[in-house]
């Protein structure tokens, strides 16, 4: 059971002895028992297989000790029951994109239990078996609807662009469709063990802030407000241009990427979040004492935040160096110890 609380501690506000740390994609391609078992599996198998999700979201633990577990799946598998065809390549491709008001109308909301239980059981399989707590995660609304409306990433975003101002009634019914899925395969997860939930915005920063306010912000806050039972981190990247808004936002955690220090992202969030963060990943593709003095300048940086969760930015690369990923647990477990 969980016998390491030290980031629910942080998240409730609570004094703690050293800086907790887990890593965003901390399960995936630069472990090479990760790349084992994929040469057996795809991808979307992994995700659909309780007892090798399982043992993919143990592999990081056992490595590193990690002060967190991430459930293994990814945002996109709570889309497919909704009614969109999705492959991996390995990058995601939809074969159905959602384009037109008639689109959005086919789409249903999804029912956890009945749709997706192959996520929960690997929830309960996980929690039986981590002396951490477990994060569970979906993707924001808005960065789901980007994938089902692009069908793919992108570089400009035209056709969500599109969407949203030509169309804006269909956009707001696909938003209200997608919110209602997130929230309901959320709860499903806290419900099934997931302490923590990790809301992933990873495309919210190709948008205006006034664009953001209008079309992803209320829905973010909607959700946010229904999940009961569990701390909330919203991670939104590239979004300091949102944080007047973001700063209503009724969740403990923030997650910040590496393109603000956290000192400054605490000011104009008037010290209201725990925050994690935020090492650029491409820094662990350099030397020990590069990665050392980065890791020293952000554990300053975070000293008089309201509460510091240690991560990257965004997620691990899949090339890491894996020696240095257990050099930065190590390292930052040790420089944050109470002296
Ligand atoms: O953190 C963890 O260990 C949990 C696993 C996790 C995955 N995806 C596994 C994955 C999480 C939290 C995600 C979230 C995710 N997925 C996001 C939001 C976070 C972010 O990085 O911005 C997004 C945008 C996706 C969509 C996605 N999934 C893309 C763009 C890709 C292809 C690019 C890539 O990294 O390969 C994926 C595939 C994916 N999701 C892999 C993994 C381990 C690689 C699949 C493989 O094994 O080939």
């Amino acid at each position: 059971m969980e016998n390491n609380r030290l980031i629910l501690d942080v998240l409730e506000g609570k004094d703690v002895e050293r800086t907790p740390v887990w890593l965003m994609r901390q399960a995936g391609r630069y472990m090479s028992e990760y790349r084992k078992i994929r040469e057996k599996v795809s991808f979307l198998e992994l995700c659909k297989t309780p007892e090798l999700a399982c043992e993919v979201t143990l592999q990081p633990l056992k490595a590193f000790k990690l002060d967190a577990a991430i459930l293994f799946s990814d945002i996109l598998v709570p889309i497919e029951p909704m009614g969109v065809d999705l492959e991996f390549t390995p990058a995601p491709v939809i074969a159905n994109p959602v384009r037109n008001p008639q689109d959005v109308q086919r789409l249903k909301p999804v029912d956890p239990e009945e749709e997706l239980p192959f996520v929960l059981e690997a929830v309960r399989l996980i929690k039986d078996n981590i002396e951490v707590p477990l994060i569970g995660f979906a993707g924001a609304p808005f960065t789901l609807a980007c994938y089902m409306v692009e069908g793919s990433g992108s570089k400009n975003f035209l056709e969500i662009k599109t969407l949203m101002h030509k169309n804006p009634d269909a956009f707001f019914e696909l938003m209200e469709k997608v919110t209602e899925s997130t929230y309901r395969y959320l709860q499903a997860q806290i419900n099934n063990g997931c302490s923590i939930v990790q809301v992933f915005d990873t495309w919210a920063g190709i948008l205006s802030p006034s664009d953001y306010k209008t079309f992803v912000y209320p829905f973010v806050e909607k959700l946010v407000n229904k999940l009961e039972n569990a701390h909330i981190i919203y991670f939104a990247k590239d979004s300091t241009t949102f944080y007047k808004d973001i700063k209503k936002l009724n969740c403990a955690g923030l997650g910040v990427d590496w393109k603000i220090a956290l000192n400054d992202a605490a000011d104009l969030l008037d010290n209201k979040f725990v925050l994690q963060g935020n090492l650029d990943p491409a820094v662990l593709f350099a030397d020990q004492k590069t990665i050392a003095d980065e890791i020293d300048r952000i554990i300053s940086e975070a000293k008089d935040i309201k509460g510091h969760i240690f991560n990257l930015g965004h997620g691990i690369l899949p090339k890491t160096p894996v020696e240095n990923v257990k050099f930065m647990v190590d390292y930052v477990k040790e420089k944050t110890a109470d002296a």
